[in-house]
């Protein structure tokens, strides 16, 4: 029996279920989506008014909204009420790593994924489909087809077809990675229902992007595709440490290897490390499911892409530290960038985090300016980092939003960029040279700046990857 799809539900209205329904909607207005999520304050954030106060900035994602918001596109906490109506449910929920419990600090927390499962389990008028959109541990399918056909209800006489579908967006192209993915991955046991989810993706994808797996290969490609670009950037990284060693230059090593078809040019900017919400709980999920079949060498193996990755955000913190004469205690240190990635407002893991701790334990004084991460999330992060932490309290560093980059870099001693919003390429360097404190650091952490404009300058740069051969600055 073909399966038609009028009514659509997401629970979890978040990164990645706002702005995937958002693209839904936009090219198939004769179904009605309902993005529902149990936080009521995101809920009237996606509801504002002032398309500016949306929880979540990605380029691109206003405009959608304001085509369809209203119309075919909708965001409520009446969970019940849309899992009801709807014929297909996508769940996009989050599943941290867990806290506490059997493959804490490795295992992802499935116990919201649960929650839907028997939300959907209830509520759900039959033959549903259900789409796995979150990143889940290989075999989740069937943890929820179990809740869905065991609870203690009517499910019996109700029927679900579950998809895994992961979603391959990286935050700040979002919107560009919806319109035009690479692929789109369904995988699945019922021709029907795949079809169903498929005919929606064909409104504006063409079917040769289309795959189709089973079910267990579609859910362990999305954990592998993050793990191994995950581990480009540990490799990259470890290869801009060799770089400052050597006086090679991280940029033209990435050129020059990423000529070569096989290995490919995306990917490989050398930065603090990789932070975002999934690379690092993919992989610790990877190497819990490895040791679980017992591979030992491959959970070490994946082990080491999250060692490297943390190695090179300290690294970059005692270079900083190093630099300064080995003390920061009372100096002026102004941090641009605190999201994980340039284009957006999300912070979760974002290496700014550990590079600005280890910085307060030493007693600096910062200043940070970010142009989109709300100074109140900045604090919860900030505060949370250094909760429990014994040693801050021994030095006493402080930290300071700012919204006015030269009236914080007035007497600093150091300016770190930490991310690569493309408007910090055109700060007035030569301006910022004549009013900071001598001697006066640039820390670029992303090789964002252009060294032809800086090396005319007289001010002390250092770069990543990059080995200064100037012996007064060593
Ligand atoms: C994504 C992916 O979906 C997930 O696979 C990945 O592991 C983490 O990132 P994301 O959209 O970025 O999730 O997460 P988040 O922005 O935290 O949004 C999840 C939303 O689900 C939150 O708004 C939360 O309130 C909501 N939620 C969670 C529910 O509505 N119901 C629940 O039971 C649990
Ligand atoms: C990632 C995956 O790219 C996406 O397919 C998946 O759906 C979710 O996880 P995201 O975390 O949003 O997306 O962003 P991504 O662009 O992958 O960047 C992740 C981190 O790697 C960021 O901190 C970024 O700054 C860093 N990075 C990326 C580098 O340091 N160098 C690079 O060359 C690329």
């Amino acid at each position: 029996m073909s399966l038609k799809v009028k009514n659509i539900c997401c629970i979890g209205a978040g990164y990645v279920g706002g702005p995937t329904m958002a693209v839904i909607a936009k090219h198939c207005p004769k179904i009605q989506i309902n993005v529902v999520d149990l936080n009521s304050e995101r809920i009237k954030k996606w509801n504002d008014k002032n398309l500016e106060n949306l929880p979540v900035f990605e380029p691109g994602l206003d405009e959608i909204i304001k085509k369809c918001r209203g119309l075919n596109l909708h965001f409520s906490t009446d969970i019940k009420k849309h899992i009801e109506s709807a014929d297909l449910i996508f769940i996009s929920v989050n599943t941290p790593t867990k806290k506490t419990g059997v493959g804490a600090g490795f295992a992802s927390d499935l116990k919201w994924i649960e929650k839907s499962a028997r939300e959907i389990s209830k509520y759900a008028s039959g033959n549903t489909i259900i789409v796995e959109k979150s990143t889940l541990p290989v075999k989740t399918a069937s943890t929820i087809k179990e809740i869905v056909y065991s609870s203690n209800n009517s499910s019996h006489n109700k029927n679900f077809h579950i998809l895994s579908n992961p979603e391959f967006l990286a935050e700040g192209t979002a919107i560009n990675d919806l319109e035009n993915p690479d692929r789109v991955l369904i995988g699945g046991e019922n021709k029907n229902a795949i079809e169903a989810l498929s005919n929606i993706y064909l409104n504006w994808i063409k079917e040769e992007k289309i795959l189709t797996t089973n079910i267990w290969s579609s859910e362990l490609s999305k954990l592998i595709a993050n793990a191994f670009l995950a581990q480009r950037i540990s490799s990259i990284n470890s290869v801009s440490a060799i770089c400052e060693s050597t006086g090679a230059d991280i940029k033209e090593v990435s050129m020059a290897i990423g000529y070569d078809k096989r290995i490919g040019r995306d990917f490989l900017d050398a930065g603090p490390g990789f932070g975002g919400s999934c690379f690092k709980k993919d992989i610790l999920n990877l190497i819990y499911i490895s040791k679980h079949y017992g591979l030992d060498e491959v959970a070490n193996y994946w082990q080491q892409v999250l060692t490297m990755n943390n190695w090179q955000t300290r690294r970059i913190s005692r270079i900083i530290i190093e630099k300064l004469f080995g003390t920061i205690a009372d100096k002026k240190i102004v941090v641009l960038g605190f999201s994980f990635k340039a284009n957006t407002n999300d912070t979760r893991e974002s290496p700014a985090i550990n590079i600005c701790q280890e910085l307060l334990i030493e007693g600096g004084n910062l200043f940070i300016y970010d142009p989109k991460v709300d100074p109140l999330q900045i604090d919860i992060e900030l505060r949370e980092s250094m909760q429990g932490n014994n040693e801050y309290h021994i030095n006493e560093g402080s930290w300071n939003f700012t919204n006015d980059i030269y009236e914080a870099l007035t007497n600093a001693d150091a300016v770190i960029i930490l991310t690569e919003w493309q408007e910090f390429k055109n700060l007035n360097w030569l301006k910022i040279s004549q009013i900071m404190r001598r001697p006066a650091w640039i820390f670029d952490t992303r090789y964002l700046l252009n060294p032809k404009d800086i090396n005319s300058i007289d001010i002390n740069y250092w770069r990543i990857g990059y080995g200064n051969t100037n012996l007064d600055h060593n």
